[in-house]
């Protein structure tokens, strides 16, 4: 088989690189190591920047977004059980919007159906050849067969546990990285959300977020130990748990029930560099991971992949490798601050270290962040997502 652009991975960030190749008349086939069912049934991101809902408008397949997408104006920190509240749309014009991960997935993917553009699931030990060469190839096994795709370019888009970036020669690749000795345990649940708005909590014993999917489904989060198994949490303990976390409106508010899913996600701050290796290109989770306080995670595969699809547009319709040359320093460049603001919503409301100097410093940032209009517009600019 052979295409123009082999995408490895159909998450986020490969399901959105290949319908924007598509609706520029770029070939691509997206290569998935698991099933349609296992990569819809992860429970993950739930907040979007204005820029990655463009993006999404762009690829056409906003509707369902707009339609049932909550547009969230502000955010709320409770610190130590007194509640405080952000305005973007008065600090920076901007809003978010809360739209699950899985909505967006199944957005992409319907949209990959209606265009008949190739997708392969269940695709095993997908492999990465002479990318350094002009005739990179990519080799797979599914349905008990070998195949390879002959292609001009491979888009490395499956995630940090991928195997694109694991192709790179150890000595052409650089790796940041940080890594948080805590997890967070999730729980959505059918029940009214708290507040109309997240509520991010720092409290003594550790975080809390309070989120949602709608008016009727809420997703709440919990710091926890990396040691922690999430069969020792049956849903009271969770409900229990987060209770003392909350300022005593959040709590008389609270609407405990079933959970309909409960995972643990461990904290990482990795940077890879470049992001590009002859032919081969990195974008997403494959690339970087932040860890998810400040919500940026699939914002910022969305970033990487706005600006390797415009680049190989203009290759393919300009004929001009000016956005390819460009593709690694443009994306890191939008990633470190996106690090930056991840880590400092991280080290800012998660219970880190026992030392009473750090959980001063950290009240000390809350203060300043609630009664300067400085720093109040820093973090509103940096949660709306920064311009291109
Ligand atoms: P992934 O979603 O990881 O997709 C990679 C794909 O590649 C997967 O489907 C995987 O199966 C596939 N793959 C892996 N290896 C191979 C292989 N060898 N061959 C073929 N396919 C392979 N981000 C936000 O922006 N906002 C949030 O509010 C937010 N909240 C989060 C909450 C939690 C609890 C977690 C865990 C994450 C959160 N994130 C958030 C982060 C966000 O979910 C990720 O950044 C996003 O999924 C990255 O998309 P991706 O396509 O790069 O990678
Ligand atoms: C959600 C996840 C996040 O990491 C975050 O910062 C805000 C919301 C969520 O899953 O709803």
């Amino acid at each position: 088989m052979r295409t123009q652009v082999a995408i490895i991975g159909a998450g986020p960030a490969g399901l959105l690189l290949g319908q924007l190749l598509h609706k520029n008349g770029i070939d691509n086939v997206i290569l998935e190591r698991q099933t349609a069912d296992y990569v819809l049934g992860r429970v993950r991101a739930g907040v979007i920047e204005q820029v990655t809902m463009d993006l999404l408008d762009e690829a056409g397949v906003g509707a369902r977004m707009h339609q049932d997408g909550l547009i969230h104006d502000g955010v709320q920190i409770c610190v130590d059980g007194v509640r405080h509240r952000l305005s973007f749309k008065e600090l920076t014009g901007k809003s978010v919007m809360v739209y699950g991960q899985t909505e967006i997935t199944k957005d992409l993917m319907d949209g990959r159906v209606a265009a008949v553009a190739p997708t392969v699931y269940s695709a095993q030990d997908v492999t990465l050849h002479d990318f350094f060469g002009d005739n990179p190839r990519v080799s797979y096994r599914a349905e008990g067969r070998g195949h390879e795709i002959a292609c001009d370019f491979i888009a490395g888009c499956d995630g940090f546990h991928g195997i694109s970036r694991k192709s790179v020669p150890p000595g052409l690749i650089s790796a940041y990285e940080r890594v948080y000795p805590l997890g967070w345990l999730g729980l959505l649940s059918d029940t009214p959300p708290v507040s109309e708005e997240l509520i991010y909590v720092r409290h003594a014993t550790g975080f809390a977020l309070c989120s949602m999917r709608s008016p009727t489904r809420s997703r709440y989060y919990i710091q926890c130990s990396l040691a922690e198994d999430v069969e020792a949490w049956p849903d009271e303990r969770f409900w229990e748990e987060l209770k003392p976390r909350l300022d005593d409106e959040a709590r008389d508010r609270l609407v405990t029930g079933p959970s309909i899913e409960k995972s643990i996600a461990p904290l990482r701050s990795f940077v890879a560099e470049p992001l590009r290796f002859g032919r081969l290109f990195l974008a997403g989770d494959a690339a970087h991971i932040v860890p998810p306080t400040g919500a940026k995670g699939l914002n910022l595969a969305a970033s990487d992949v706005r600006y390797l699809s415009r680049a190989l547009i203009e290759h393919y319709q300009e004929k001009s490798a000016d956005g390819l040359e460009h593709y690694s320093a443009r994306a890191l460049a939008r990633v470190w601050k996106a690090e930056r603001f991840s880590w400092w919503m991280t080290m800012t409301l998660h219970r880190i270290s026992d030392n009473p100097f750090d959980q001063k410093l950290q009240l000390a940032e809350l203060d300043y962040l609630f009664r300067s209009p400085a720093a109040a517009t820093a973090f509103a600019e940096n949660y709306v997502g920064l311009p291109y």
